[in-house]
């Protein structure tokens, strides 16, 4: 009994601390590449899969699996070069969950709502990189922003939510919404065509609603488990002072047969029973009650 609410307070708490973790969900072309952030500085284990470590700083010290693939930087954030299919999948900074990865090929992007894609601008213009989109090929073309040579960025149309990064590496759209589907040209140049699909958001939107159910049943069975344990306590309060009740009526003479009755009774078993006392007292003695409430 002690074990098993053990065992849901610390699922409990493991639940609440994995609510806190933000996984990054990015997509992103192969060749390009990408840089995960990781808070703990000083002291970092990346890994691709929980098993794989692919870079580790210890202090001054660092490791690496594959050198030419990936270099950890300053803040014990990670970049990953040369993107290809066997770099897809979950990155994790010192085992916990940072990122989920997606390696996009050719130019047709298929990508889930709510994720975030990073589209390179391909181009040789030294002067200027400028993004526009379409959101058909017979559209017209509407301008998404300017980046100039002096690292000044023109945002050209709305983004009230800021979803739209233009850089000089790629132009980062994040939280990806249905309408961001179309065409994507840079300096003039087709550089991808985005679909955006609703399938992984309708996962996305039911676990959190089952970790709140889960949270609530948590709760209510500590709530139900603190009530039924307050509850047995009580009744065993109450027969430890009838029974010194009874033990002090035992010193009467008259009342010696009648506890010793009780006594044979409570070993004989719940059938042969007939007062509530009697009921109370033989449970105690069989049950673990006590043992659930001496946490
Ligand atoms: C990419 O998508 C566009 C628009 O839907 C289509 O016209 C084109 O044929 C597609 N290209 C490839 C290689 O699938
Ligand atoms: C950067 O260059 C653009 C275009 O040449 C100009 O409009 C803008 O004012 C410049 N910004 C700065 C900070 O110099």
């Amino acid at each position: 009994m002690r074990n098993l609410i053990l065992t849901w307070t610390f699922l409990f708490i493991l639940h609440l601390t994995k609510e806190d973790t933000s996984v990054q969900k990015l997509s992103a072309p192969e060749k390009h590449f990408l840089v995960l952030m990781c808070s703990d500085a000083s002291h970092v284990d990346w890994s691709h899969g929980l098993e794989r470590v692919i870079a580790s700083r210890r202090g001054k010290q660092v490791s690496y699996l594959d050198q030419s693939k990936h270099q950890l930087l300053e803040d014990g954030h990670l970049s990953i070069k040369d993107l290809q299919e066997s770099d897809a999948g979950e990155y994790y900074c010192n085992r916990q969950l940072v990122a989920d990865i997606t390696v996009l090929k050719g130019h047709n992007f298929t990508v889930p709502e709510g994720t975030t894609v990073y589209l390179p601008c391909k181009t040789s213009d030294k002067m200027k990189q400028r993004w526009a989109f379409k959101r058909t090929l017979q559209s017209r073309k509407e301008f998404i922003s300017t980046l100039y040579k002096n690292s000044t960025v023109k945002k050209e149309r709305a983004d009230p939510t800021l979803r739209f990064t233009h850089t000089i590496d790629h132009l980062t759209i994040s939280n990806l919404q249905l309408q961001d589907s179309g065409l994507y040209l840079c300096n003039n140049r087709e550089m991808a065509f985005l679909t955006v699909t609703t399938e992984s958001t309708e996962i996305e939107n039911s676990s959190p609603d089952i970790n709140k159910y889960l949270t609530v049943a948590v709760l209510l069975a500590l709530c139900i488990l603190v009530m039924v344990c307050v509850g047995l306590l009580f009744v065993t309060i109450d027969w430890k002072s009838r029974r010194r009740r009874n033990i002090r009526k035992e010193t009467e003479p008259a009342d010696i047969a009648s506890g010793l009755q009780l006594q044979r009774m409570s070993n004989e078993g719940p059938w042969m029973l007939d007062t509530h006392e009697d009921a109370v007292s033989f449970f105690l003695h069989q049950s673990t009650a006590k043992d659930a409430c001496s946490i």
